[in-house]
């Protein structure tokens, strides 16, 4: 099953028979281009350590499997490149994990910046 989809994979049977056989392997994330679609496990799998944040800090999105990091990282990547502000959009349906993903995304910023003023420039609408 692949880990992305091509926009001519794009129908919607397509789209979740591939997400759910990945999720039945307990993988969560797929790319859809450059779109993360996660389904929530409601178990944590312990994907979200320093080894993590170590295997995607400066990574482009096709060098890893799918994950909240990478987005993470291809944001602050292009924030430090652009000197521009960059925002991650993330929707969902009531308890499908938006607030999680907000942490996690943070703890990935935390962990990746050794200065506290990025941190500080986070603005979080949820
Ligand atoms: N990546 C994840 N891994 C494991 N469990 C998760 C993950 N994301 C969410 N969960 C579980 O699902 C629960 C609901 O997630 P969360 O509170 O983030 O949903 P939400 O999208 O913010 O919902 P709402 O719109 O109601 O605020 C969490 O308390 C957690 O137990
Ligand atoms: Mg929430």
């Amino acid at each position: 099953v692949e880990s992305g989809l091509e926009p001519s994979d794009l129908q919607e049977s397509s789209v979740l028979y591939n997400v759910k056989t990945r999720f039945d392997r307990e993988i969560i994330y797929t790319y859809i281009g450059s779109i993360l679609v996660s389904v929530n496990p409601y178990q944590m799998f312990n994907i979200y350590g320093m080894d993590q944040v170590l295997q995607y800090k400066g990574r482009a999105l096709g060098e890893n499997p799918p994950h909240l990091f990478a987005i993470a990282n291809l944001a602050y990547t292009k924030m430090l490149d652009a000197k521009h502000n960059q925002c991650i959009i993330i929707s969902g349906e009531s308890g499908s994990g938006k607030t999680e993903a907000t942490k996690l995304i943070l703890r990935y910023l935390a962990a990746v910046n050794q200065k506290h003023d990025v941190m500080q420039q986070v603005r979080i609408f949820a």
